[in-house]
């Protein structure tokens, strides 16, 4: 039986942080199982990319499934960092799309996709600066007032340090979240990617991070190359993933957990059962968080 949002109504639509539960990233070969075929399943991600001027397929898909689950979105082209303006056709089809799927929250990266009119279809890294913390703040506000629902900032995954660097990656996030007032989208396989590919340790990372600016998390697969691991969610995740969530939802309490699966995209048993597991592995952490505050 499909959900009647039962799960989400338990929750203050006031409350920007409220827990959503374990979701999915819903790609194109699970359209049609996903509303027959989604136990365990509590809330719905949409790369929002994917769908401005969609088809009347997808239109229908994205319509059902906001009507039948939670909905949040997540962007990979809005290019927070670029020293271009914010792109204000890509926000009006945002608005648009919000209000098509009636989704609660609308994600994106750290980071910048394009820059003086060139796409570059990719994730680039910023610069730990002052001057780029200064760039970037207004315009999270800027998306915050459009969006009119929250807008959670991503850690991303990156292989190269920009040079200049006047803080540290930490220090950088932290600045921006508290500075614009936002949520994180914390994304446990990038911080254990770039922890191993930058040498940080990436508990210490996760216990920087304050529990109450933690509104979401992303749970993906890596692969392990020879001179550096790659963030490619492409496989199951990794044990030591596993590890680094549990420990950060000790820290964090509750919160909304999606699991991103976008290569070699497997049949949607496959992936359901990797949802069970996070729900398993937050549910033990929990517990282990009640005993020791006992
Ligand atoms: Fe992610």
């Amino acid at each position: 039986m499909v959900s009647d949002k039962s799960f989400f109504n338990q929750n203050s639509f006031h409350d920007p942080k409220r827990n959503l539960g374990f979701g999915i990233g819903l790609r194109r070969p699970h359209f049609d199982e996903i509303f027959t075929h989604h136990q365990g399943v509590d809330f719905l991600e949409f790369v929002s990319d994917n769908y401005m001027n969609c088809n009347d397929r997808d239109r229908e898909v994205l319509e059902k499934a906001g009507r039948l689950f939670p909905i949040v979105l997540h962007g990979v082209s809005l290019s927070i960092g670029s020293p271009d303006p914010l792109n204000k056709e890509y926000l009006q089809n945002l608005e648009k799309l919000i209000e098509m799927t009636n989704a609660v929250v609308f994600s994106d990266h750290l980071s910048y996709s394009s820059a003086f009119g060139v796409e570059y279809h990719d994730l680039i890294p910023l610069p730990f600066t002052k001057e780029v913390v200064d760039h970037i703040v207004p315009r999270v506000k800027q998306v915050q007032k459009i969006a009119n629902i929250p807008f959670l900032l991503e850690n991303p995954s990156y292989y190269v340090e920009m040079p200049g660097a006047e803080m540290t990656e930490v220090e950088f996030v932290l600045e921006i979240l508290e500075k614009s007032d936002c949520g994180l989208l914390l994304d446990i396989n990038n911080v254990y990617v770039n922890a191993q590919n930058h040498g940080y340790d990436p508990f210490e990372y996760v216990d920087a991070m304050p529990p109450e600016r933690v509104y979401q998390y992303h749970m993906a697969g890596h692969y392990e190359g020879e001179h550096c691991i790659i963030d490619t969610h492409g496989s199951n995740i990794k044990d030591e993933v596993y590890r680094l969530y549990e420990h950060s939802i000790r820290h964090t309490g509750p919160v909304s957990t999606i699991v991103e699966w976008d290569n070699e995209i497997p049949p949607l048993d496959e992936l359901l059962g990797e949802n069970r597991k996070v729900r398993r592995t937050s549910k033990a952490a929990l517990r282990e968080r009640k005993r020791a505050s006992a």
